[in-house]
């Protein structure tokens, strides 16, 4: 069990609200949480070059594995409730480290991370609970991957196990480039994080991402969304760690929905109490609709990035209140978290180059965009001695718009982003191209 968990203060106080991370998708926790009168100061280590421009949102420069300089700064702020956006730290036990200190803190401990952070862990998870997921075989020798490789009907998929920043799945096109890539996990590509490879039996199907947020023992779930995470229009190109996404999907039934939650997510929570985990945080499901139903790609133990800039704008200044309750364990499990009935599609401007090498540095045009229902949030941004905001990541900015329809929401966002310029800007033309008129009829 994470340490302490049942020690969390009973506070509904909210004045001080603590967000660790520094991508798009902080800020858009940042934005939301500020919507709420009850929270007066949020604080963001390290945040980025937009963060500050969020009402209420202050940065701090702090080495969050300095756990002893880190406890003392948060009891002088006297924080609320902490967020954990990114999976590292979480995997790392910062949320077991907080609790023991008596906070309240949203994300799960490094025991419910292992869904994110160890591939053949939860690929065991699942098949105990009868979770639907490809099949795999763990392996730790070349030898032994050579002999399944080659004896494999199927293609396969490679994974290294542990974390490797979204880059450690191959999608080979021959057995050798399986092997090969396999041979480059097992040989150190990653580190540690590939000292196990995971072969998985390639499946086929339209990918969807699901969000529930979670108490320990219940859950709620957010809307639907779709991400794009090849680099180039048409889905082609490498995979990247999002070039935008759109929300909610028409995929997603409600029907369906209630078959995800029966076979999939409802054992998923059942898995983690019977393993004495209380997951406390939200649980990414990255799902495959296959013709045989939904199978789990991946569990993340994280919101999306850029699924959650996304989704964000489409919920109520009340949200903040469900993360409390999910870090105190207390959600009832039946409460409606308050959802927009417009739609959302996020676009990501990155750097030329990107997810590869590229250059940084330079100076952001952000031009005179419009402001309703439209958010620009700092994905990979800092500040230069000018106090100018420069690009600092492969993925820069994540230009947000909703609307009543998912035409109007990328005419709006593509409108607008028009007239945001850096030097090597680049972005996909076809975000939502799934649900946006123009490309169906082309289809
Ligand atoms: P992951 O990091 O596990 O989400 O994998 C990255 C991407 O690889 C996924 O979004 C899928 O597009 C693809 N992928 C992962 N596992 C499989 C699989 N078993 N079959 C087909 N594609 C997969
Ligand atoms: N949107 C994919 C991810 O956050 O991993």
């Amino acid at each position: 069990m994470s340490a302490n968990l049942n020690n969390s203060k009973i506070l509904n106080k909210l004045d001080n609200i603590l967000i660790i991370g520094s991508g798009g998708r902080e800020n858009s926790l940042a934005w939301i949480i500020e919507k709420n009168e009850l929270v007066k100061k949020i604080y963001i280590i390290p945040g980025n070059a937009g963060s500050e421009k969020i009402k209420k949102c202050k940065r701090i420069n702090l080495d969050i594995y300095d756990k002893k300089k880190l406890i003392n700064k948060l009891q002088f702020l006297d924080i609320n409730l902490i967020v954990i956006g990114p999976e590292d730290p979480l995997s790392k036990g910062l949320g077991d480290y907080l609790r023991d200190n008596d906070f309240n803190v949203f994300g799960p401990g490094a025991d419910g991370a292992k869904l994110e952070s160890s591939k053949s862990w939860a690929k065991e998870f699942m098949n105990e609970g009868n979770i639907p997921t490809a099949k795999f075989w763990k392996v730790n020798s070349i030898d032994k991957a050579k002999e399944i490789i080659f004896s494999s009907p199927d293609p396969l998929v490679v994974k290294a196990d542990g974390l490797a920043s979204g880059k450690g799945v191959f999608i080979p096109n021959s057995k050798d480039e399986c092997l090969e890539a396999t041979k480059s996990i097992l040989n150190g590509k990653f580190g540690d994080a590939g000292q196990i490879v995971v072969l998985e039996e390639k499946i086929q199907g339209p990918e969807v991402s699901v969000f529930a947020i979670c108490d320990g023992k219940r859950y709620l779930l957010l809307p639907t969304a779709q991400d794009h995470k090849r680099l180039n229009e048409n889905d082609e190109g490498p995979n990247t760690g999002g070039m935008g996404a759109y929300s909610p999907t028409p995929l997603i039934t409600k029907s369906y929905l209630e078959r995800i939650k029966k076979e999939i997510i409802q054992p998923t929570i059942d898995g983690l109490i019977n393993k004495n985990i209380e997951y406390r945080g939200v649980l990414y499901f990255g799902l495959m609709i296959t013709q045989s139903g939904p199978k789990v790609i991946e569990y993340n133990c994280r919101f999306g990035d850029p699924e959650c800039q996304t989704i964000m704008p489409l919920m109520d200044k009340d949200f903040v209140t469900f993360l409390q309750k999910c870090a105190m364990g207390k959600l009832i499990g039946n409460e409606e978290i308050k959802i927009s009935n417009k739609v959302s599609g996020c676009v990501i401007a990155t750097s030329r180059g990107y997810p590869n090498d590229y250059k940084t540095g330079f100076k952001i045009k952000f031009g005179e965009t419009d402001n309703e229902d439209l958010q620009i949030f700092d994905s990979g941004t800092s500040l230069n001695k000018n106090n100018e905001t420069v690009t600092s990541g492969g993925r820069v900015l994540s230009i947000v718009c909703q609307d009543s329809d998912f035409d109007k929401v990328f005419e709006k966002a593509y409108q607008n982003l028009s007239k945001i310029d850096f030097e090597g800007i680049f972005y996909r033309k076809d975000i939502g191209h799934q649900v946006r008129t123009k490309y169906k009829k082309e289809r």
